[in-house]
């Protein structure tokens, strides 16, 4: 089945072509890499996992309430809108929330495998060549994985948002090498990661919650990289060029701060004009959802900081947007938290497993000696 079936709101039929600039790099220097870039390669490539045989697939899942969340999650929940609403009508608040949200979760992998096939191409270093190779390997497994659970589990799916795309656009079509890490490693997996984890942490449901964990990760290295790559680099800017970046990084947060709002899934659904812009203004004074776009920068605020963007004006635009207080944030004690989360996940799962099959022994055992 094509995934144009799927869309709620037709999608482009054709491919979306963005022209890049700059260099494609060969280097001939093959011995001379950083011995933590090539350590985190060396983890690249152990900790590949195939989703196909790691994800158990034949848990169900109820398209209406995917996250297996309570309804005060919603951002209208309780209002007069949500009053008027009919049952029906909120089952498709419900899943249109989660096909909205897994949509872009999925276009956003699709743009980091891009984004770390460029940074092959581009970057200097071999060292961190051979890394974005395997992160172009870990992200096209992370978007078959939310490709598979939007068609399978959820039967519902949104094109790109607009700004997610604006961002993706920008990161791509800079010459500079060090953009696409800056835009993709650095703000939209910072971004995602932290989505991801406030889902997989609140989850109450099993498929998404290993999905979630798994892909984690991965991530956990992605960002890692990210930083390794330019805190080396950023050292050397002039003023001006980190001026530049700066920029970007404030304009970017801003933007997904404030534009990644999925005003149309409200679009989708069969409400007037007036009152999709009520639910818009559900969206901007719900409590969860304030909680949860501040949450949304504990993973850049501490790696900007760390890669040495920190002047007194980011300070300042990080103070404005409230999120200033996540610089305090470890990155270290993030990410071991993340990839012991995935292990105990599969510890808990390989034990549960095991404790079946005794149980199936024990059974035939007992049927035999009956
Ligand atoms: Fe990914
Ligand atoms: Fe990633």
């Amino acid at each position: 089945m094509s995934t144009h079936e799927l869309y709620t709101i037709p999608a482009e039929l054709s491919t979306w072509d963005v022209e890049m600039a700059g260099s494609a790099r060969f280097t001939w220097e093959y011995d001379d890499g950083r011995d933590r870039m090539l350590a985190l390669y060396q983890k690249g490539k152990d900790k590949q996992w195939d989703s196909v045989k790691r994800i158990d697939w034949d848990i169900e899942v109820d398209p209406y309430n995917v996250l297996g969340l309570p309804d005060n999650t919603i951002a209208i929940y309780g209002t007069r809108l949500w009053e008027r609403m009919g049952e029906k009508q909120r089952q498709d608040v419900r899943l249109h929330g989660a096909a909205w949200q897994f949509s872009q979760f999925l276009h956003g992998e699709q743009g980091a495998m891009i984004c770390s096939a460029r940074i092959v191409e581009s970057v200097p270093d071999l060292d961190s060549k051979f890394y974005a190779a395997t992160q172009t390997m870990d992200e096209a497994r992370h978007a078959e994985t939310y490709a598979r659970f939007l068609k399978e589990k959820v039967g519902l799916a949104y094109p790109i948002n607009e700004h997610l795309k604006a961002l993706l656009d920008s990161t791509l079509s800079d010459s500079r090498w060090d953009m696409p890490y800056l835009g993709m490693q650095v703000l939209i997996e910072g971004l995602a990661l932290a989505a991801f984890g406030v889902m997989r942490d609140i989850t109450t449901k099993p498929l998404p919650k290993q999905i979630l964990a798994y892909v984690m990760q991965d991530e956990a290295r992605h960002v890692a990289f990210g930083r390794m790559a330019l805190r080396d680099y950023y050292k050397n800017l002039s003023e001006a060029e980190r001026r530049e970046r700066e920029d970007f990084v404030i304009e970017g947060c801003y933007l997904m701060r404030d534009r990644l709002r999925g005003r149309e899934t409200w679009e989708a659904l069969d409400l007037s004009k007036q009152e999709v812009d009520e639910a818009m203004g559900y969206v901007d004074e719900s409590d969860y959802l304030r909680l949860f776009r501040s949450l949304l920068f504990s993973r850049i605020v501490p790696c900007v900081k760390d890669i040495g963007l920190w002047s007194p004006r980011l300070q300042q635009a990080y103070a404005d947007m409230g999120v200033l207080e996540m610089a305090g944030q470890s990155l270290e004690a993030l990410m071991k938290q993340d990839e012991d989360i995935a292990d105990k996940l599969d510890a808990e799962r390989f034990a549960r497993e095991e404790a079946e099959r005794h149980e199936e022994v024990a059974e035939t055992i007992a049927m035999a000696a009956d």
